[in-house]
């Protein structure tokens, strides 16, 4: 009797973890938008605009000492790279990601001639026009309390900044 009742026990056990499971899996697979919630988590992981501004910032910064020293061809790669330090928030910050585009290709494009044209002259006064224009952007998104100042200092003082090359050196 008692051998039968654990069968009937054991048995049962058995029928309701492959129902539950037959049920786990037509809820993962049945569910229309599973895929899309998928993508979601996926664009929650990727920066907004927090961690690749920090990489404007450094890259921004490196690119005065590189043009100072002659290194054109280092300023022309960090101006090359800030910009695409930026291209996950085309994807999570669709709406804004434009107003930085515009400010590259229009208020930083004077700053890459001076860059192109190897004139620090002009690339030290459109430098910082773009300072100003970097802390207007700030200041309309809600974060005027994020001011760019201009370092003493590279923020990467790992790379040689005085070693003299053309801004055209920059592979394509
Ligand atoms: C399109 C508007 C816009 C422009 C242009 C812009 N920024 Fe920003 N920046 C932001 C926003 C928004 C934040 C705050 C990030 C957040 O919370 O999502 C920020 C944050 C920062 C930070 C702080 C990053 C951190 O978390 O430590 C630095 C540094 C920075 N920006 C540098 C610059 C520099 C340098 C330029 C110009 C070369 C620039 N930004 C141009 C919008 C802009």
């Amino acid at each position: 009797m008692a051998k039968k009742l654990l069968m009937i026990v054991a048995v049962a056990g058995l029928m309701s973890f492959i129902w539950l499971n037959a049920v786990n899996s037509a809820d993962e697979t049945q569910k229309p938008n599973n895929l899309q919630v998928q993508i979601d988590a996926v664009k929650a992981a990727i920066p907004k605009f927090a961690v690749p501004m920090r990489e404007v910032g450094d890259r921004f910064q490196n690119m005065y000492f590189a043009a100072q020293g002659g290194n054109w061809g280092l300023a022309a790669y960090m101006s090359k790279y800030m910009n695409s330090a930026m291209n996950p928030a085309k994807l999570t910050k669709p709406a804004e990601y434009p107003a930085w585009a515009g400010f590259y290709n229009n208020t930083f494009a004077k700053v890459n001639e001076a860059i192109t044209a190897q004139d620090f002259k002009s690339f030290e006064k459109t430098y910082s026009d773009a300072i100003n224009r970097c802390n207007a952007c700030h200041g309309v998104m809600g974060y005027g309390f994020i001011k760019v100042i201009k370092q003493n200092t590279a923020s990467d003082l790992g790379v040689e900044y005085n070693l003299k090359s053309k801004a055209t050196d920059v592979p394509k």
